[in-house]
């Protein structure tokens, strides 16, 4: 009955038409377009960090969109996009940071997600504990002014990342994407110009 559900949203989803005929290797694609468009930092970024690539919706857009970019893109599970601007790295973000890691970026970008287990605060509580891990490592990969966008979900830990958020940035705000199921809690928080 559930796969049923699914099967039926996923033929009426508009946004996984249009990634398929756009050439998009996921509908994700179209969240980062949209956050883009609103927010202009894509353009104006040259090292950027992203955690959660594949399988590269995100690094799609970016490299469309700025040429002259350089991402480093993390993830457990591989690429379909390649690009000779990527650096993919297949292994957890957080394994790798904590050994040799002395890079700035000037855009950090997070569409990581925890596996789910349907039970909503208990998601919630688990990809705020990954976004505070990045929290805590801010200070060591942000060059000055940077700009740092990630998804959570909602839930209780949300104001507490906003306000920790608020001493490191001069703007922080809310962004849900038209292309985001209105079903989800997802939403993605984009907080500019890092403070150092
Ligand atoms: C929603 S998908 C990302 C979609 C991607 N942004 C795109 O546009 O195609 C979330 C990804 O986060 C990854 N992920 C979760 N925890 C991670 C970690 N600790 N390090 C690296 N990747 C992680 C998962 O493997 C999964 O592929």
């Amino acid at each position: 009955m559930k796969s049923n559900i699914w099967l039926k949203r996923r033929l009426k989803d508009t946004y996984i038409k249009k990634a398929k005929s756009q050439g998009y290797v996921s509908r994700s694609a179209f969240k980062l377009i949209q956050i883009e468009n609103k927010y202009k930092l894509i353009v104006k970024s040259r090292n950027i960090l992203e955690l959660g690539s594949s399988p590269g919706g995100w690094s799609q857009v970016i490299c469309e969109l700025n040429k002259q970019s350089k991402i480093d893109a993390f993830d457990l599970l591989a690429m379909k996009y390649k690009n000779e601007n990527i650096n993919f790295y297949r292994q957890d973000f957080f394994q790798y940071i904590f050994k040799s890691f002395n890079k700035k970026y000037d855009l950090i970008l997070s569409d990581m997600a925890p596996n789910t287990t349907g039970h909503q605060s208990t998601d919630h509580l688990k990809i705020t504990s990954i976004i505070q891990d990045v929290i805590f490592i801010l200070g060591d990969i942000s060059s000055p002014k940077s700009n740092f966008v990630f998804k959570i979900w909602k839930g209780s830990e949300e104001k507490n990342i906003i306000y920790q958020l608020k001493k490191q940035y001069k703007k922080v705000s809310y962004f849900k994407p038209k292309s985001s199921r209105d079903e989800s809690s997802e939403i993605f928080i984009v907080a500019e110009n890092f403070i150092v």
